[in-house]
């Protein structure tokens, strides 16, 4: 019996669904403890693409059980509409496969017409780059004590009272402060009326059904989402998402004990990316022509909103901070076959801000935004690896880069991918045998 936790250790998108789908064969129960549908997890399984926003990315094995812990944030027409896909492909979500913990939050309309309008009205250098789906403003009234919890759905006397003193509120700022449309009380009634019948079924509570499980000497998976550097405490704020990203919040968010996590694995892209505003130190900005190709041959657009993803060298300082923020036990490095073809490789050691040395990211945003990365360079391969399955198998330039992300980060990787299918995988170590 195992727990593992999942986290992005970069700015999202490293691979977190393909890794979690991978390990989710050795688990019983998947769970979300974090974050909403501003993610986008994909999976490829047999040349089939699969793009999750709110499920857990286990959900594509039958006899598994999925969570969405209280820490997560739900739009209920987008759950209901990933459900709906799913059983159009023939994978009907039951309430024996999928629980909703009653204290997970629910976005509302009028939190993406909030988040809309108040990105719009910030000014270039000030604005996020939000998804756009309303995180920031439903985590606002989760910590503003005034939040419309799943729960509610359970009692729709008490949803109907908060939400009518929420219209009240969000109307207000909505015409008045952001001169935008205000939002409908009858509207928002009917159509959540309609998700309360459709979702009632699956509310539960969580943290009471992972301790039944973990009793039962059930294996557990815990699913991040976003990554380290978009934590809301530790990443770049403000240019970062509304909630901890890191793997002490998979406790928090689910309703789980610390103690009885056993392993937390970082997910690292053998190169970075960043999706929306804010620093990005080893960034090669568009036009540059070693960023493009890392943009075209690793596919980076976002799974959730289609655009382009900024790319750039690996960066160590980020990975140390995730390695020290989530307590790292191993790493998986994921998209090694993008960087076949380069004949150098630079790795970011520190960063210089101005004569000031830096081996974490500066706390001070404008620090961080003037920082300058001081590089290693390594020696690159030029073979495709994708049909690499097994680890003596890869150009020793490539196991050497490997090496040297262990060496500098302190933490052994345990899978290496060299592809977007569940098959390109090289586990080298798997978390939930342990001795
Ligand atoms: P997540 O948000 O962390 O789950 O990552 P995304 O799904 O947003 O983005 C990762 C992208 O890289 C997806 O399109 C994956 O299918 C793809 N991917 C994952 N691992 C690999 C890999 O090792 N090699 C390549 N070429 N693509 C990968
Ligand atoms: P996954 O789980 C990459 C980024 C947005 C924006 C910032 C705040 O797929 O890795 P938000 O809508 O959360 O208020 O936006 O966070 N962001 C992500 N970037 N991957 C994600 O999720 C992200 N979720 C949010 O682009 O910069
Ligand atoms: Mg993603």
């Amino acid at each position: 019996m195992a727990s593992v936790v999942v986290v992005g250790t970069q700015w999202g998108d490293e691979g977190k669904g393909k890794v979690v789908d991978l390990l989710t064969n050795y688990a019983d129960c998947i769970v979300r403890f974090q974050g909403g549908n501003n993610a986008g997890h994909t999976l490829v399984v047999d040349g089939e693409k699969y793009i999750f926003h709110i499920i857990p990315s286990g959900i594509l094995y039958q006899e598994k059980t999925c969570m969405i812990g209280n820490g997560v944030i739900i739009d209920p027409g987008v759950l209901l509409q990933e459900m709906d896909e799913l059983r159009e492909k023939g994978l009907p979500v039951t309430p024996e496969r999928l629980m909703i913990s009653e204290n997970a939050h629910l976005i509302m309309p009028y939190h993406k017409m909030l988040d809309h309008a108040r990105e719009a009205s910030l000014a270039k250098g000030k604005k996020i780059g939000t998804t756009g789906r309303g995180i920031g403003p439903c985590y606002m009234d989760k910590v503003g004590r005034v939040g419309i919890k799943a729960g509610d759905f359970l009692d729709w006397g008490q949803l109907v009272d908060k939400l009518q003193a929420n219209i009240e509120e969000k109307n207000f700022y909505l015409t008045k402060q952001y001169n935008s449309e205000p939002a409908s009380f009858d509207e928002i009634k009917n159509q959540f009326e309609q998700y309360a019948d459709a979702l009632s079924p699956f509310i539960g509570n969580v943290s009471v059904a992972l301790d039944t499980a973990r009793k039962a000497g059930k294996n557990v998976l815990f699913e991040g989402a976003q990554g380290t550097q978009l934590d809301i405490d530790h990443g770049t704020y403000p240019f970062v998402t509304s909630s901890n990203t890191i793997a002490g919040n998979a406790c928090i968010g689910s309703g789980f004990g610390p103690a009885h996590i056993d392993e937390v694995i970082g997910i690292l892209k053998a190169y970075t990316t960043r999706v929306g505003e804010g620093p990005f130190p080893t960034e090669l900005p568009e036009g540059d022509p070693i960023g493009d190709e890392l943009q075209r041959k690793g596919g980076e657009f976002g799974a959730t909103t289609g655009r382009r993803r900024r790319c750039g060298w690996l960066d160590m300082v980020v990975a140390s901070d995730a390695v020290r923020l989530n307590g790292l036990t191993g790493l998986a490095i994921t998209k090694l076959d993008v960087l076949s073809g380069q004949k150098k490789l630079n790795i970011a050691r520190k960063y210089m801000v101005d004569d000031e040395e830096f081996t974490c990211m500066p706390g001070n945003i404008r620090k961080t935004i003037k920082a300058r990365p001081v590089y290693e360079e390594v020696a690159g391969w030029n073979e495709d690896i994708s049909a690499v399955r097994s680890y003596e198998d890869l150009p020793q330039e490539a196991r050497d880069y490997v090496s040297r992300i262990e060496d500098i980060a302190g933490v052994a990787p345990i899978i290496v991918s060299v592809g977007p299918d569940r098959e390109e995988t090289l586990l080298l170590r798997n978390p939930f045998e342990r001795s």
